[in-house]
């Protein structure tokens, strides 16, 4: 029998696959999707098995999953397409046989207001009536969606955001593909949601951690939603991805993309990626390119 890795072609599903060949997970087990097969055609190369799966499609999907019995199922990206396409994935997952399905949702999934916090919401509650055994990753905001900012934070000196005060629990997609890949391959985390969240920080004390690793003042600018949505759409963000984004920040001060949980340690076995860590590596990495 084999796993499904859904969204393969994408970051967080790609980290999945290599943690599981680094676990020595053997290849041939390891069935990984995407719409774009042609971003996984090394691991194919490398003995995976590669097929294409479009959940707006139901048609790609029974072949794409046959003979797996676990999945995990990646979030798709389009707001507002992301419970029809969860549901035709767990609908078609159960017709190809897959008994058990991991779901990667949102942090606090279950109380959050935040719009993007909604389809995860009704997600994992289909997934739960659905009669697979699931186990429920509630995923902390990425570090990534900071570290990403790093050319423009760099050049403009400013982290820009409507996040106030509040905290949030960012990790690193590394870890938290890390976590994906021990629930997949041991026993005893049926019928768990874990909160996934690394050291929380304030905006303002991103900044200050952006000055040290950098060398210069950066500062946080707090504005409104209103005012942080269309800059966002004037940089370049599509409207509902901008309006998303400035709403998750409306939510963060709420408190919403915070959690004292340690189930992320708990599942990678050590401490998480810092804030510091991570700017550490992004600069890094940067300057080697
Ligand atoms: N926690 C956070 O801060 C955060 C931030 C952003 C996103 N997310 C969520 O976490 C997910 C994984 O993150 P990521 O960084 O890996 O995102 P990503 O790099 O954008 O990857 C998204 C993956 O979803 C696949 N996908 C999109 N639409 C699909 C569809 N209709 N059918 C099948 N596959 C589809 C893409 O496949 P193709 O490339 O082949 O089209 C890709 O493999 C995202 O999709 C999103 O739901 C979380």
């Amino acid at each position: 029998m084999s796993t499904v890795i859904t969204g393969a072609s994408g970051h967080l599903g790609r980290l999945v696959v290599e943690q599981l060949l680094t676990i020595a997970t053997p290849p041939e087990q390891i069935v990984a999707t995407g719409r774009d097969v042609e971003k996984l055609a090394d691991l194919a190369q490398r003995g995976v098995t590669v097929r294409r799966a479009d959940f707006a499609d139901p048609t790609t999907l029974d072949e794409a999953f046959a003979g797996a019995d676990t999945m995990l199922l990646v979030s798709t990206t389009t707001i507002g397409e992301r419970f029809e396409n969860a549901r035709n994935a767990i609908d078609a997952a159960r017709r190809a046989g897959v008994t058990r399905i991991v779901y990667t949702s949102i942090v606090n999934a279950s109380t959050a207001h935040m719009t993007l916090a909604d389809e995860h919401r009704r997600t994992e509650d289909y997934l739960r009536d659905s009669g697979s055994e699931s186990v429920i990753l509630r995923n902390g905001w990425y570090l990534e969606n900071y570290t990403d900012q790093l050319p423009m934070i760099s050049q403009y000196h400013a982290l820009l955001g409507s996040a106030q005060d509040g905290l949030v629990s960012a990790a690193a997609r590394r870890d938290l593909a890390t976590a994906a890949a021990t629930v997949l391959t041991q026993d005893g985390h049926l019928g768990a949601t874990y909160e996934l969240g690394g050291a929380p920080f304030t905006l303002a004390e991103l900044a200050a951690t952006f000055s040290d690793v950098l060398g210069t003042h950066i500062a946080y600018q707090d504005m409104s939603v209103a005012d942080y949505t269309s800059t966002l759409t004037g940089a370049g963000l599509p409207p509902e991805m901008a309006a998303a984004v400035a709403d998750a920040d409306a939510g963060l001060a709420l408190g919403e993309l915070y959690t004292d949980s340690d189930d992320l340690e708990k599942l990678i076995g050590r401490p998480a990626i810092t804030a510091h860590e991570a700017l550490r590596d992004a600069v890094a990495a940067g300057e080697s390119r």
